[in-house]
């Protein structure tokens, strides 16, 4: 069809009525396989005296009780799962920084839907059919790599496996096999782009049209900076190993207005991340999914710890979710003023002379809760250029966000990373 809509999917085509409709009954079979095949569903769903058939409508889904992280890894490794194991096909894991990392398994029907759920993804970032996808997601336990890897094959695309590291061989290969779309973290596609510099090559004259960056948490400062020294559009992708991986949710290309959550797949709640009350579309919190398709390992209204808000849909029938502007257990409370990485990273990006790679480090002098920003120099960046960026960047702090920290500009590429993101804040304060 001329009028676009052939790249619309069954599930995209729905109208409000009957996505809800589907919801629903999506619901209640999730809820049922929970319980009737995870103990631990069983016994959570007993204790707080609810039962799946007492799901009559979407609303009552907030009588049932959360699951964490923590229930996740208590049940390591294979606890949580809903189906016998010969019938899982693949296994990943997040990346726990403490204790078990958290262990999760797709069956052969997960592992389809996912595919589809990325390609339909990579349709609404503009990919087409017959474009190549350079992935520079890490590929492993990690979901990034292989979920876009088989949703952009499921598109009908060309994929370049290139993982994440060995940068300047990256820049090689988008050159030399001149992919339209790339899939990969912000903070890695502005690494690409120093190197791009360093080789001497015009970012602006590569063959990519589209970036497609998710996997952490990045801003509006952000996507212009790429989007102009790239010339593509940069979109954003939405995801986490408990729930599924990449592909959760995803930006249109033509409205660039916060991600579309893929409804027919997972049902959203946006919680109070204290008092646990759910709260209505538009107010800012928790963002709780509960999977409605999901056979090795259902979750019901998991707490992902993000933060945003819930939209009406626009380019898709779908809802949307605002750019995740950070997580509830990143806020850092520092001598009574609350302050999220993010606010740091708007004004490490726009100081002259530093790499948008920071790290917060929490530590306590005397009874005083204390505050390092530690950013990345670029590889450019002088002695006196660095003085002057720590000096710029605790004022810029002082004055936005009213707290006094200190600030320490390390070498490029000394943070330590992991699957290519950056601890965002490290607490040291002894418990
Ligand atoms: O990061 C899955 C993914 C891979 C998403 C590639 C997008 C692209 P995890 O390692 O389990 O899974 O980490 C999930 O990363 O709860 C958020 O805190 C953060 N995150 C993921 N996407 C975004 C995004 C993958 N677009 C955790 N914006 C999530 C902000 C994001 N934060």
């Amino acid at each position: 069809m001329a009028d676009g809509t052939d790249l619309l999917d069954p599930g995209e085509r729905l109208d409000v009525a009957a996505l809800r409709a589907l919801q629903l009954e999506r619901l209640r079979a999730c809820l049922r396989h929970a319980y009737e095949n995870v103990p631990f569903y069983r016994r959570s769903f007993d204790k707080a005296g609810v039962r799946p058939e007492d799901c009559r409508s979407l609303d009552d889904l907030a009588r049932f009780p959360w699951t964490v992280k923590a229930d996740l890894r208590e049940h390591y490794p294979y606890g949580m799962f809903a189906v016998p194991r010969d019938r899982v096909r693949r296994i990943h894991a997040s990346s726990g920084t403490t204790g078990h990392p958290t262990v999760i398994g797709h069956t052969d029907h997960d592992l389809s839907v996912w595919a589809d759920l990325v390609a339909r993804s990579l349709r609404a970032a503009g990919a087409r059919p017959g474009d190549t996808v350079h992935v520079a997601y890490g590929y492993g336990l990690f979901t990034g790599g292989l979920g876009a890897h088989y949703g952009a094959e499921r598109l009908g695309c060309t994929v370049i496996p290139a993982s994440g590291g060995m940068t300047a061989r990256q820049v090689r290969l988008i050159q030399d096999l001149r992919p339209g779309i790339i899939m990969v973290t912000p903070s890695y596609m502005l690494t690409l782009l120093d190197e791009f510099e360093r080789q001497g090559v015009d970012p602006r004259g590569t063959s990519l049209r589209v970036g497609v960056f998710g996997a952490e948490p990045w801003t509006e400062e952000m996507r212009r900076e790429i989007e102009e020294r790239f010339a593509l559009d940069a979109v954003d992708i939405y995801g986490l190993s408990e729930v599924m991986g990449p592909g959760v949710a995803q930006e249109c290309v033509e409205t660039k207005d916060g991600l579309h959550l893929w409804e027919d797949h997972f049902y959203p709640e946006i919680v109070d991340p204290l008092t646990g009350e759910v709260l209505p579309q538009g107010e800012e919190g928790e963002l709780v999914l509960t999977s409605l398709t999901r056979e090795a390992m259902p979750v019901v209204r998991y707490r992902t710890r993000d933060l945003t808000r819930l939209l009406p849909g626009t380019a898709r029938v779908f809802r949307r979710m605002e750019r995740i502007t950070g997580r509830s257990d990143d806020l850092v409370i520092l001598r009574g003023v609350n302050l999220f990485p993010t606010q740091i990273e708007e004004i490490v990006l726009r100081t002259p002379g530093i790499a948008p790679h920071f790290q917060l480090r929490l530590t306590r002098e005397g009874r005083l809760d204390a505050l390092t920003v530690r950013a990345e120099a670029r590889p450019d960046a002088d002695r006196r250029v660095r003085e002057t960026a720590a000096r710029t960047i605790a004022a810029a702090v002082k004055d936005g966000i009213g707290v006094s920290v200190a600030v320490e500009i390390v070498d490029p590429e000394s943070l330590e990373r992991s699957v290519g993101k950056i601890r965002r804040v490290v607490d040291l304060r002894p418990r």
